[in-house]
């Protein structure tokens, strides 16, 4: 097992003092000296914005720091509140990402990385990247560095079953692992966490397992490959498979209860199912958790599309996974799709009201838009007119990003609605004529998904790939 620090800069921050103390000693050019202190201060400034430490020699930071920084603690006063069961924030623009990422000390996903995307896949960008809704990642460029030299890698995101109804924001992530699934042509695993809902919630054991198999055929209906994904509920599939269990085992041993009380705000009248349950959410990181898929393999990279809420998980996971001697998961994370009333929260599926459900009519639908999504139009049409919108907190507008597939109509819209050319009920139309079809659509692809194929889907077996 390699033996990695916390902090993944810490070892060259060490070699490069040693490299300075050397050439100071033998005298060496002053050019040189000059830039070795150059990179070693370089190199002490990086260590201190991620720690949030000075750093001192021989003394690495507390081997919790990173991860108990990030955690739901840090939402001090007047900061937006991320973790896996609330978001909210106090601005009506939604949640402020740039600081989100500097927090959790993750990547923005710019320009570059988008250009980069296109030239290796040879694929349009989807328009979640070219729209900045997948904003951040961790080691997005490694996995391209490796894709490039023939190394494949393979998707891992789930869902936590908690009702039968799963609503328009859960979409996001699944739409997205298909695009990369149909443009990297690489094995998915999607892991149900029903004995997370069981944990959490008032939901029987038989419950949440009917809640997984009614998602799956959810996120079946999203068009994936059966040859080339597979889709678990924790409650089988740790029982049937003795790999998986070792890697949950092996995680719980290196994740101490002060760690996760950190990262996830665990308290001592939680129940012990709660407090071991992220190593459950951590294990399919790890290729070796799927024998069937990848032969016992354990070095083939993962890279977990999930919205932001669930980085704290995997900012777990790549804590350990260098000290159990695997490689970390990549990540591209996306925001939230907002709730109906306003991006001050996400579309969450315990508030009926807040959200679109993928079960809805297509008059539910209009209605719900009509009466509920919040306008950031003026309160007369005259005074819209003379003065516009504003489609930066208009939640009509900003699901419009998130589904209007057409770049120009979109930019359109905005400029029409800023300049007041184009009213609140005008743009709610354009909204509930885009969102119609397309649930109508899914339903339509969910009825065609029989028990048979869940059952294949939901078998452990070999895909079409050769590890
Ligand atoms: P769950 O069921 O809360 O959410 C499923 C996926 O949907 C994302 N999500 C959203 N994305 C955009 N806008 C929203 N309003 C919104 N609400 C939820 C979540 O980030 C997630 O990607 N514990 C997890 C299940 C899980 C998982 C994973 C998720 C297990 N392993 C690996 C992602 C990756 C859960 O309860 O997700």
């Amino acid at each position: 097992d390699t033996d990695v620090t916390i902090y993944p800069g810490l070892l060259s921050l060490t070699s490069q003092g040693e490299l300075v103390r050397t050439l100071k000693t033998e005298k060496a050019v002053k050019a040189d000296i000059d830039a070795a202190v150059k990179l070693l201060l370089k190199l002490k400034a990086d260590y201190k914005q991620v720690t949030g430490q000075d750093y001192k020699a021989g003394c690495p930071p507390l081997e919790s720091t990173v991860l108990e920084d990030t955690g739901p603690a840090a939402a001090v006063d007047g900061e937006d509140m991320v973790d896996p069961w609330n978001v909210s924030t106090t601005s009506a623009k939604g949640v402020d990402y740039d600081k989100l990422i500097v927090r959790f000390g993750s990547s923005k996903v710019d320009q570059e990385l988008v250009d980069r995307i296109e030239r290796v896949s040879g694929k349009k960008p989807h328009r979640f990247l070219r729209r900045g809704i997948f904003f951040s990642h961790r080691d997005m460029h490694q996995v391209l560095d490796a894709y490039e030299k023939n190394k494949s890698f393979y998707l891992y995101t789930g869902r936590g079953p908690s009702s039968e109804a799963m609503h328009v924001g859960h979409l996001i992530p699944f739409i997205f692992t298909k695009w990369l699934q149909d443009t990297f042509d690489i094995p998915l695993v999607i892991q149900l966490t029903d004995d997370e809902k069981y944990l959490w919630k008032d939901l029987s054991l038989e419950d949440c397992h009917r809640y997984a198999v009614e998602n799956a055929k959810d996120i079946i209906a999203c068009g994936f490959d059966v040859n080339k994904t597979f889709i678990f509920s924790d409650l089988d599939y740790m029982g049937a498979s003795p790999d998986f269990y070792r890697n949950v085992v092996k995680i719980q041993k290196h994740v101490t209860f002060n760690q996760v009380k950190g990262i996830f705000g665990f308290g001592d009248s939680d129940c012990i199912g709660k407090i071991a349950f992220p190593a459950i959410q951590a294990a399919p990181s790890f290729s070796n958790s799927f024998p069937q898929i990848f032969k016992g393999r354990k070095d083939i990279q993962c890279l977990i599309p999930c919205a932001i809420d669930q980085d704290p998980y995997f900012r777990m996971t790549r804590d350990v996974a260098p000290r159990i001697g695997y490689p970390k998961p990549a990540l591209l994370h996306s925001t939230f799709f907002p709730a109906l009333q306003g991006a001050q929260t996400k579309m969450s599926a315990s508030d009926a009201n807040s959200s679109i459900f993928l079960t809805d009519t297509p008059k539910q639908i209009k209605n719900k838009v009509n009466k509920h999504a919040f306008s950031g139009g003026k309160d007369t049409i005259e005074e819209h007119r003379k003065y516009g919108g504003n489609p930066d907190v208009d939640v009509s507008f900003m699901y419009l990003t998130f589904f209007l597939e057409d770049d120009e109509q979109l930019d359109k819209i905005r400029q029409d609605y800023a300049s007041g050319a184009l009213l609140t009920g005008e743009l709610k139309k354009r909204l509930i004529d885009t969102l119609q079809p397309m649930i109508t659509a899914h339903q339509e692809r969910r009825k065609q998904v029989t028990e048979e194929m869940v059952l294949k889907f939901m078998t452990p077996r070999p895909l079409d790939f050769n590890f």
